[in-house]
């Protein structure tokens, strides 16, 4: 097979991450920035990555081999995706039956995102790979993706979940099938929440310390100390992400803003809600904001502001891009993992 290149949206989470990893539902949706990712079968038997994020990074071409990475990678950042890109392909060649030796791959990432910020870079990296791979094998016909993404979700959970310990269904759900999706983790299943009018919401990121991992492992030792109230914050937020599913289908900015304030407060609760992102909700609400709050894994990284009107949310823009955030979109998109023709 020639060439085949992806399209793959990143995410953000508008409630219930973390509370998600323990079985409660969440609403997430894609973001019109994308990942491009390209590749081909090669006539050996090594896979080689070339990395391309943004343009604060420098090109990493990686070889891997049996799971041995023989390039020199120069960028944090850059050993994170190849983590999640060889996974998803001893993954999927594991899945097709591939055993006698693994197939060769020459691949392409093309990222305007850096890895780890909260905006599902690691899970658009899982189900592109993972896209592309049963693609390059013949297992996906092209003209019928359709017909796989589920699966291709499923596999690519696998692969958060091998690479971080624990993940959620919910990234890779949500960027496999694209569009604003509520998701019931413990089946897992997600359907779509269909609007009929476009959110006026500014999503961005400040620096984050920490890997998903490290802040999953976090909010575990919130639950180890205290149980019962840990339960409760359980609760909590399954009632915030059911009343904000109706608020979002009833076009209820107000209370959609409270609930992103609870579920904000719920985020601080667990730990996971650094001083940056405490100010800026804190600033973005003073100058209007409905609703913000920190989203994805936290420790800084991506966060969500609703604004009740189009001036607000340019307001809003100026301010938070003066303290220092970067703003990355300010819409949801319908799309999810896509071949470009
Ligand atoms: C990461 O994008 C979101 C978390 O809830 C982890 C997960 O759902 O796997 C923190």
């Amino acid at each position: 097979m020639d060439l085949v290149t992806l399209k793959v949206p990143a995410k953000i989470t508008l409630f219930g991450e973390h509370t998600v990893v323990y079985g409660t539902p969440a609403i997430a949706s894609t973001i019109p920035i994308h990942i491009t990712i390209a590749g081909r079968m090669a006539d050996d038997d090594f896979i080689k990555l070339e990395i391309k994020q943004g343009l604060q990074f420098k090109i990493n071409t990686i070889t891997v081999y049996k799971d041995e990475i023989k390039g020199e990678i120069d960028q944090e950042n850059a050993k994170r995706f190849t983590g999640y890109a060889v996974t998803a392909i001893n993954l999927c060649e594991k899945f097709l039956g591939i055993s006698e030796k693994s197939r060769g791959y020459i691949i392409t990432i093309d990222s305007p995102l850096p890895v780890g910020v909260g905006l599902g870079t690691s899970a658009a990296i899982s189900v592109g790979i993972t896209t592309l791979c049963l693609t390059l094998n013949n297992y996906i016909k092209m003209d019928e993706l359709e017909n796989y993404r589920q699966e291709i979700a499923k596999l690519a959970w696998s692969v958060e979940k091998l690479v971080q310990g624990s993940a959620s269904p919910m990234d890779t759900y949500t960027i496999s099938l694209g569009g604003l999706r509520y998701i019931i983790p413990s089946i897992p299943i997600s359907y779509p929440v269909d609007l009929s009018y476009e959110l006026p919401i500014i999503i961005g990121y400040t620096h984050r310390e920490g890997t998903t991992a490290e802040l999953i492992r976090r909010v575990r030792r919130v639950r180890e100390l205290h149980e019962e109230i840990f339960s409760e914050i359980l609760r909590t937020v399954s009632l915030v992400v059911d009343k904000a599913r109706k608020a979002l289908l009833d076009n209820d900015l107000e209370t959609l803003g409270t609930l992103m304030n609870i579920n904000h407060g719920m985020l601080q609760a667990l730990g996971i809600v650094d001083m940056k992102h405490a100010m800026l909700a804190h600033i973005l609400k003073v100058a209007g904001a409905l609703g913000v709050k920190t989203s994805g894994a936290g420790g800084g990284g991506a966060f969500i502001a609703l604004a009740p009107s189009k001036t607000i949310q340019e307001k809003l823009i100026s301010i938070a891009e003066a303290l220092g955030a970067t703003i990355v979109s300010k819409s949801l998109c319908k799309d999810g993992v896509r071949f470009v023709h």
